[in-house]
């Protein structure tokens, strides 16, 4: 089975992208063959600085790696060094009506958050189908709030085979971790860059910790109990808690007695001994650019290898060269 997924380098890396993608691509690398990439011509719908959008790509391919993305076993590669997945794109582009994209809701959430609505971000499904149907990818490792880009994605590769009657295509299906597939983030609602709520992995320990500490609470007494219902730090406390802390947590819950700072404590004491040897791991990758650059152009090399037999029978079919 072929495996493909990505990441936009369009902010910091935190908890809702680990739990709800990239723990997921890590478990699969062994069984599978993987493709992992970093989706940088997206990125350019939100990030316009060139400087930040190098650093912002440095720091994501250090994140995969320390998370545990093996180059030995996964191919990883940047978008932008694949000039074959914008030509496939366009080629997309034909056969995709307007109105499939005007039902997007990631188009229209981005829009009320303030993003400005230029023809990149309104195509941006099409590109993503190009990400995905280029490796002929089985099975597509994300959270929840990707599943409407897959379903766009099979309607893009239908109405390629009933255009042109060749059906080049593999049908993806998105691979959604129920219990992790909207990790909630400081304020209850989803984790997101663009919500400001997010909880980083990487960088320094500070501020880490203080934004945990800063997360939204009810005004429950601390000898009372707490509810559990709609409580973003019970649900991050259950997603964290290793296995034998897992019924200490239902107790603080269920029985009162903790008060909430204890319990953020207790949640970055987990963050800790989750992400301790990755952040370590990412000081140093961080420390050698040029090996990155290196492991992330080798991967853009076998991907290239990958994708050439595809793309040579898509430009047959659409009867260019
Ligand atoms: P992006 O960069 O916003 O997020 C990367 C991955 O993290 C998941 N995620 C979450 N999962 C659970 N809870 C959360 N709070 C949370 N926040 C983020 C996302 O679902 C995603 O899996 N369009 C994609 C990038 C992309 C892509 C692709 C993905 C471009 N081409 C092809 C798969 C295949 C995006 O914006 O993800």
């Amino acid at each position: 089975m072929r495996v493909l997924s990505g990441v936009q380098p369009s902010g910091a890396l935190h908890i809702g992208n680990y739990l709800g993608a990239i723990r997921q691509f890590v478990g699969l690398q062994d069984e599978h063959e993987c493709y992992y990439f970093l989706a940088d011509l997206h990125a350019l719908t939100t990030v316009q600085d060139a400087d930040r959008m190098r650093k912002l790509v440095r720091e994501l391919a250090a994140g995969y790696l320390s998370l545990g993305l093996d180059p030995g076993r996964s191919v990883i590669y940047r978008q932008s060094d694949m000039p074959e997945i914008p030509e496939l794109g366009w080629y997309l582009s034909t056969v995709t009506s307007m109105g499939l994209l005007q039902r997007c809701h990631s188009f229209k959430e981005k829009v009320a958050q303030g993003v400005v609505p230029s023809h990149g971000l309104f195509a941006y499904p099409v590109l993503m189908a190009a990400d995905i149907l280029i490796v002929r990818s089985d099975r597509v490792p994300v959270g929840r709030d990707q599943k409407q880009h897959l379903e766009v994605t099979r309607d893009i590769a239908l109405s390629f085979h009933a255009t042109y009657g060749d059906e080049v295509f593999t049908l993806p299906e998105p691979l959604i971790q129920d219990e992790v597939a909207v990790v909630p983030g400081l304020d209850g609602q989803k984790m997101s860059k663009s919500y400001g709520n997010t909880i980083d992995i990487f960088g320094p320990e500070k501020p880490i910790r203080k934004r945990i500490m800063s997360l939204v609470t009810d005004s429950t007494p601390v000898d009372e109990p707490k509810p559990t219902e709609g409580s973003a730090l019970y649900q991050l406390l259950k997603l964290f808690a290793p296995a034998d802390e897992r019924a200490w947590v239902e107790r603080a819950f269920a029985e009162g007695g903790t008060g909430y700072g204890d319990m953020k404590k207790r949640l970055f004491d987990y963050f800790v001994a989750t992400f301790g040897d990755a952040r370590s791991r990412y000081d140093e990758l961080m420390a050698d650019p040029g090996e990155l650059e290196r492991i992330l152009l080798a991967g853009a090399a076998t991907a290239r290898e990958t994708v050439a037999p595809l793309m040579d029978r898509v430009r047959r079919a659409v009867g260019i060269r």
